[in-house]
């Protein structure tokens, strides 16, 4: 509080007695403020720049609200799954999904914030003050004072009358915020993993065969994307150097041919595996998890790319240390002991693909994972 002024300050109840406009004023002057302009924004009512200015504000909140419902609308209600370029239509809506969003979630962050800025210009007193910088705390003059110039500045932004804007203004943060509470919600609507026990659900992934004795291999991403499917890249195991690593993905004989069920292998967020082939002398120090003794095949060890922290791709292989990094929180993982954490928020080693290579020369796996890949979920024990 300024040292300032020269007046004693008013007692507590002098302060209750008096009128906001006194206390405004009080205020100002034991602050040592000087307001040098301090004008009504609309002097006279119901002009036609006022009404203009209110309807504009409006306009802002309004445009808010239209986005945050079509934001809820198109989480819930917009296609979502994946359709291929084959299905032009509906490929093309369903490319559309992340887009909208983003654009009507932008557009109605956008719209919130232009309104209220175009409200705080248009109706808040732009008023111009010079005060002395003072030392202290504040004090209970300081306190009713300032409380008094707060919804004074209210008062003369004409909030209260003005009920239009205050609709729109609650209609646009209100459906924002349905639309923050929609988003966790949107994951129990849309619940992929309805199924728990499902081919699709959390505990199984696209290496697990569709029927007794299927055939999946392991095959690369070649980033073909052409109209005609192409021959898929199966791997065999003098297609690695040792020391490399591959990522590969579930191959089966069903889906030659099939441009949307080669897409949809590669789409699957749980199907990439890294395909490691150790160095000979490294393999010679491998250290094998307790009932998965026999799930390498010689020197080539494949783990799911799924981090077991919270999911990220573990995509980094460094030959010379064995370890796998992840990316995100920098977790590793030990090549050389059945992919173990080593480092890291990780507590669980990567989930290990059992493999083999049949009579025709090309890897193939042997089952599905036997647990669960990436990170934990509310059915997980382990
Ligand atoms: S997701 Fe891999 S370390 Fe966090």
């Amino acid at each position: 509080m300024s040292g300032s002024n020269e007046e004693k300050p008013p007692t507590e109840a002098e302060l209750a007695q008096m009128s906001r406009d006194e206390l405004v004023q009080l205020g100002t002057k034991l602050d040592g403020v000087e307001l040098v302009h301090y004008p009504e924004p609309w002097p006279v009512e119901g002009t036609k720049a006022e009404k203009r200015a209110e309807r504009t504000v409006a306009l802002w909140f309004t445009i808010s609200a239209i986005a945050g419902l079509a934001f809820v609308v198109s989480l819930i209600w917009w296609p979502w799954k994946y359709e291929s370029p084959e299905n032009s239509g509906g490929h093309f809506w369903y490319s559309l999904y992340t887009p909208m969003l983003g654009i009507t979630l932008g557009v109605a962050v956008l719209g919130l914030g232009v309104g209220v800025l175009m409200y705080a210009k248009k109706f808040v007193p732009q008023e111009i003050a010079v005060q002395q910088r003072g030392d202290g705390g504040s004090g209970e003059v300081d306190k009713a004072t300032i409380i008094a110039q707060l919804a004074d500045s209210g008062n003369r932004s004409t909030i209260a009358r003005r009920s239009l804007i205050k609709r729109s203004a609650g209609l646009g943060a209100g459906v924002l915020g349905l639309g923050t509470v929609a988003l966790p919600l949107a994951g129990f609507i849309r619940d992929p993993w309805e199924d728990t026990e499902g081919r699709d659900s959390l505990w199984h992934t696209g290496w697990q065969p569709q029927f007794p004795g299927e055939v999946v291999y392991l095959r690369r991403n070649t980033g073909h994307l052409g109209e005609e499917p192409e021959e898929p890249s199966l791997l065999r195991p003098e297609d690695l150097d040792a020391g490399s690593m591959e990522t590969v993905f579930p191959f089966r004989d069903s889906e030659r041919g099939s441009h949307e069920a080669l897409a949809k292998a590669l789409k699957r967020s749980d199907n990439p595996v890294m395909l490691i082939r150790l160095r000979p002398a490294d393999a010679d120090r491998v250290v094998k998890r307790k009932g998965q003794e026999d799930f390498n095949y010689g020197d080539y060890y494949a783990y799911t790319k799924i981090c077991s922290h919270v999911g990220c791709p573990t995509s980094l292989y460094e030959q010379r240390t064995n370890r796998i990094l992840c990316p995100c929180h920098q977790s590793q993982f030990d090549a050389l002991n059945y992919a173990k954490p080593v480092f890291g928020p990780a507590t669980r080693a990567l989930a290990q693909l059992p493999i083999t290579v049949n009579e025709e020369g090309y890897f193939v796996a042997r089952g599905d994972f036997i647990e669960a890949v990436g990170p934990g979920f509310w059915e997980r024990k382990s």
